[in-house]
């Protein structure tokens, strides 16, 4: 057996990584070109941690020994990296509501910084399954839902996290929203809306350059995502041009060896249908020995790729782990993502106003899911401790909660404002671990982790915080609500007693000071909602956390409300400010390749703030019917008070076009189309001018 050693090195060429991943090839028997389309160990490393999930990195392919062949080696986002004591950044949902590209950017170098500080080199972070209804339990692991803006975060988190020669994962590719039946649910969806609904973002990330994808559980159009051809061949591969790797998703994501040939890369976290079955497959004839080459060709590439590339920083020390410099991007990721709903004159508070606090969450680790996405941070500042730092009273207490609303209505009483925390926690959302599961490993552990997570019971908050509200609202007009949740929660039962409401999603480990930054005026409120909020339960789309089919239509999100002309109670974009904006000037014309806009934006208000400009598009629609109107582009700018920013936007004829069934391919419609530029998707905030096309 030969010993040469195949390792890559820094520097090296397309064509000498091109040459030297055939020599492996040439080199490497089935058995070991097999193995290296699987993880390895993955079991035992679970089940030696204490069954901690991602108390390790996990070998998720690649690698032989024999031949120098380095390992990839995985491990999860997207909050921040799931190992060690990483940097707890607020959830993807909260950061959607930020609409910073930039900062989304900045947050994907800070999680690679640690992940190659941590010794791995793959990461999951990358999470951008469309949200379509609220009670999907792993929604805020996603940024909203709409595909435009899921698109242009995710690539930005991408890029960032590529920076540093970590490799992303996209994930879960596709059609991954309803988590109880994940592992048993078929969708059903026509080939127009797969590519213009629930693809047209995963396309958007790939495009940036993301290095690889991972399968979903569930079945789409009849076939599990981890073997569905048209998924991983005909899509992914023959009409994007997807030159990465494709792995499964972990515990159930392949059920035969014939995934390969359907174009999967990867079978994680075990070879379980690969390894021996799938060498088995080749060596009987009934898979292609140019199936195994093809598979080893895509992860070899990629990873010499980012292997042979130079690095950013000199070295990646533990140092670099929750540094200064990253808990301060927590934070300002925290600030810029809260959403202010309502505000009845109420915020921001005076320095010197006496406040009361109430709620059990307001004491209350909670940084989202308890599943895969968890990240165990060195510190998290809660609601108390936040407000406690910023008044510089260490011994501040909660007023109340809860179990004692008539005690909380008598304490808030007394305050110049009532500060009141509610919504949910891990065990009311998440990602869903069966009890049952036992991840194969069935001499060495007979029973999985307790059963947690799941889809949301309800929209609604708990009957206990409603009543805790109102009791609290009762004898303090100035009564702020602070929603931590995934997504959406019907407010319509209580919003009109309170004086304001302040979603700030699960904030992260530097939450609770940016929620004091935000109460008291330090900054501004600038997130917006990156979905709509509905006034009843049953304007959304038909939900079912048992299901064992459903089919996704092409509308769910603000398109639904449009098409039905139902009013959201706040819609898609909405989020108030300290400050006020006017928009002037709005011009559109024709370019040679799209749509050039451009709107003047001023600061009105006595502060310094942030608005988020979006920019809708109207369809003719004549052809086909299309959505009234698709986000096609949103810009984050900062105004002094007074300042006026001209923005300006560029809209690629691709961002305009249909998917057309008949000829499979992408038209775009001619006539009149409409440019609709504000500060929310609400029509009244939009101004408006129309363009021939
Ligand atoms: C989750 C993935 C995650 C993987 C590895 C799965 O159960 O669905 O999102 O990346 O576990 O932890």
């Amino acid at each position: 057996m030969t010993t040469t050693n195949f390792a890559p090195r820094k520097g090296m060429s397309e064509a000498e990584i091109a040459s030297t991943v055939e020599d492996i090839l040439a080199e490497a028997s089935l058995t070991e070109k097999v193995a290296m389309m699987s993880g390895r160990g993955f079991f035992q490393d679970f089940a030696d941690s204490g069954k901690k999930w991602g108390a390790r990195p996990y070998r998720a392919g690649a690698g032989c020994e024999r031949l120098g062949v380095p390992a990839l080696w995985f491990t999860d986002g997207p909050r921040g990296v799931a190992r060690g004591q990483s940097t707890c950044f607020p959830v993807t949902m909260a950061r959607g509501a930020a609409w910073d590209r930039d900062l989304e950017r900045r947050v994907g170098e800070a999680m690679a910084i640690e992940i190659r500080a941590q010794d791995c080199n793959l990461t999951g972070a990358v999470c951008i399954n469309l949200l379509r209804h609220p009670g999907w339990g792993r929604a805020q692991e996603t940024y909203g839902e709409d595909p435009f803006h899921v698109g242009e975060l995710g690539a930005a988190l991408a890029t960032g996290i590529q920076t540093h020669n970590v490799l992303a994962t996209v994930k879960h590719f596709a059609m991954n929203s309803i988590e109880n039946a994940r592992f048993k649910i078929d969708v059903r969806c026509d080939a127009r809306t797969l590519r213009e609904v629930y693809l047209a973002h995963f396309k958007r990330v790939l495009d940036a350059g993301c290095a690889s994808v991972m399968s979903a559980y569930n079945k789409v159009n009849g076939e599990y995502c981890g073997q569905n051809r048209d998924l991983l061949t005909n899509i992914l591969r023959h009409e994007w041009g997807f030159t990465g790797f494709v792995h499964s998703d972990w515990i159930r994501g392949v059920y035969e060896p014939y995934g390969a040939a359907a174009g999967l890369d990867i079978e994680n976290p075990e070879p379980i249908h690969f390894g021996a079955k799938l060498v088995g497959a080749v060596k009987s004839g009934t898979i292609e020995p140019t199936v195994v080459d093809t598979a080893c060709r895509r992860i070899l590439r990629t990873l010499y790729r980012f292997a042979a590339a130079e690095d950013p920083l000199e070295e990646y020390p533990l140092a670099l782990v929750a540094s200064e410099a990253h808990r301060a991007l927590a934070r300002e990721a925290a600030e810029k993502s809260a959403v202010l709903l309502t505000n009845n004159a109420t915020l921001p508070l005076a320095k010197t106003s006496k406040i009361a606090l109430f709620g059990k969450l307001a004491a209350l680790v909670n940084t989202g899911d308890h599943g895969s996405s968890r990240v165990d941070a060195p510190y998290v500042i809660t609601p108390l401790q936040g407000i406690a730092d910023y008044l510089g009273t260490p011994g501040l207490q909660i007023s109340g909660d809860e179990s004692d609303c008539k005690a909380a209505s008598q304490a808030a009483r007394d305050a110049d404002a009532a500060i009141v925390v509610v919504g949910y926690t891990a065990k009311d959302e998440g990602e869903y671990i069966p009890g049952e599961v036992n991840l194969g490993q069935e001499q060495n552990v007979t029973r999985g982790p307790v059963a947690r997570g799941g889809d949301r019971d309800r929209l609604r908050l708990p009957d206990e915080q409603i009543a805790l509200i109102k009791a609290v609202a009762a004898t303090n007009a100035k009564t702020i609500v602070v929603i931590i949740a995934g997504s959406a929660v019907i407010v319509e039962e209580w919003r009109a007693n309170v004086g304001a409401i302040l979603q700030t999603f699960y904030a992260g480990m530097e939450g609770g000071h940016a929620l004091a930054r935000l109460i008291y005026g330090d900054v501004s409120p600038s997130g917006k909602l990156p979905f709509s909020v509905a006034r009843d339960e049953s304007d959304y789309p038909f939900f079912d956390k048992n299901a064992d089919s459903i089919t996704y239509g092409p509308y769910h999100g603000y398109t639904l409300f449009d098409r039905e002309q139902t009013e959201p109670a706040f819609a898609f974009g909405h989020g108030l400010s300290y400050a006020s904006f006017t928009y002037r000037a709005l011009r559109a014309r024709r370019s040679a390749s799209g749509i050039e806009a451009q709107i003047s934006v001023r600061n009105d208000g006595a502060v310094q703030a942030d608005e988020i400009v979006q920019l809708y598009i109207g369809f003719p629609g004549v052809t086909v019917e299309r959505p009234k109107r698709l986000l096609r582009g949103f810009e984050r700018i900062s105004l002094k008070p007074g300042e006026t920013r001209s923005v300006h936007f560029t809209i690629p004829d691709s961002d305009l076009c249909y998917w057309n069934e008949a000829s499979a391919t992408w038209v775009q419609e001619t006539g009149e189309h409409s440019v609709m530029v504000g500060g929310s998707s609400r029509r009244e905030d939009l101004k408006r001018v129309t363009i021939t096309l």
